[in-house]
């Protein structure tokens, strides 16, 4: 081949290369991961030895490589840059032996060009993608913001609104039981009938708990006592089903402003969650401790953990894997409620099939807004 020939080759291979990039920055919508192994899977191609060559991109401190880059005894570079500003950059390599006869390979001038034009063509389509994810982000943010908003609204509106009808559903069967005179039939109907609204009414509190529509007792409290009277009552009744419960308690910590009820309630939600989630046994431990200017109440359990879908759903008002009639999928969204109203934070880990921990920590002093 004549060197005219040589480089007319060489042109055609790099201008095809630019060619199928944009194509893949136009194709691959803005995916991020998809526009680099697309590029890595283009570049070697357009080398003058596309067999030996391998190519890699680093975004800070991110590498995506063809399989055996790190191989490579021959390498040029160019960075990646938005604005001036250096994020990252490509590279091409030869792996070694290259030629039979020769052993040493020096980069065609094509070849260093054609990576810097790579360079500038992929800073743009990745700054293009970085901003599109960071749109799409804030955008679910903001759906999932305003969703919550919606059904918190919602949610204190109905429940004000059937608590008191309710109310009188309760009132007035009660009184019909009480006037007596009643066969069988119709004393165990009226006992469904306080029985359902009863249940009722425990969710429609939760409802307004969640929707901070429940009026709060700010008291001193100490975490450890509701530890020890919230298990008092349960923890004989988990021992038969195979479930431990762990107590590790900061003898010393602080007494903390809080609802004494609400918090209780945040223990047995959790607690309730963990002994559902271990159906064949296991441990939960519950710790208090102190750190900072804060007290955590940590609730661990060795049961089926969540997966991330689960996880990010959770604290979504009525959302729920259990069954229907098994859960109300209210649970947590009330364990939110009540921290946000003390100022606190709850974090969350979990594992599938190794368990889950929850650490709701709550300030030693509130901010007195509310
Ligand atoms: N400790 C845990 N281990 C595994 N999954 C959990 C745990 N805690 C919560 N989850 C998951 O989070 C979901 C939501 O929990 P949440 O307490 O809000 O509602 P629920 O328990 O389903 O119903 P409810 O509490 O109203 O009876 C559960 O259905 C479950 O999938
Ligand atoms: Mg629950």
């Amino acid at each position: 081949m004549n060197s005219s020939d040589f480089k007319l080759k060489e042109r055609v291979k790099e201008l095809n290369c630019l060619y199928k990039l944009s194509k893949v920055a136009w194709e691959a919508k803005n995916d991020f991961d998809v526009i680099i192994s697309k590029t890595l899977d283009i570049l070697p191609a357009a080398m003058q030895h596309p067999n030996l060559a391998e190519a890699s991109i680093t975004i800070h401190s991110n590498e995506y490589s063809t399989p055996k880059f790190s191989s490579c005894k021959f390498v040029i570079e160019s960075d990646l840059a938005v604005d001036k500003k250096k994020y990252g950059k490509v590279r091409i390599g030869y792996r070694s032996p290259l030629t039979k006869d020769s052993g040493k390979v020096s980069f065609l001038p094509e070849e260093k060009r054609l990576l810097k034009t790579v360079a500038r063509e992929l800073s743009l389509v990745i700054k293009r993608a970085s901003i599109e994810e960071e749109k799409q982000k804030l955008q679910t943010q903001l759906q999932h913001v305003e969703r919550l908003a919606f059904v918190g609204e919602l949610s204190a509106g109905i429940a004000h609104e059937l608590n008191e009808p309710l109310g009188r559903v309760l009132g007035f069967a009660q009184l019909i039981k009480k006037a007596g005179s009643l066969n069988e039939q119709q004393s165990e109907d009226i006992e469904r009938i306080i029985k359902a609204s009863l249940y009722s009414r425990e969710i429609i509190k939760k409802l307004m708990i969640f929707s901070r529509q429940m009026p709060q007792q700010i008291t001193k409290v100490n975490l450890n006592d509701i530890v020890h009277n919230i298990l008092y009552f349960i923890d004989v009744r988990f021992q038969s089903r195979g479930i431990t419960i762990i107590k590790q308690l900061d003898t010393a910590l602080p007494v903390i402003y809080a609802d004494e009820v609400q918090m209780s309630q945040v223990l047995v939600n959790l607690i309730t969650n963990s002994v559902y989630a271990m159906p064949t046994g296991g441990e939960i431990t519950v710790i208090t401790k102190k750190k900072e200017n804060q007290v955590s109440l940590v609730v661990k359990d060795t049961g089926t953990g969540m997966t991330a879908d689960v996880r990010n759903k959770i604290f979504e008002p009525f959302f729920t894997t259990k069954p229907v009639g098994q859960g109300t999928g209210l649970g947590l969204s009330v364990v939110q409620g009540i921290v946000d109203s003390h100022d606190g934070k709850i974090l969350v880990s979990s594992a599938v099939n190794k368990g889950t921990k929850f650490e709701i920590q709550l300030p030693l002093r509130q901010n007195k807004k509310k």
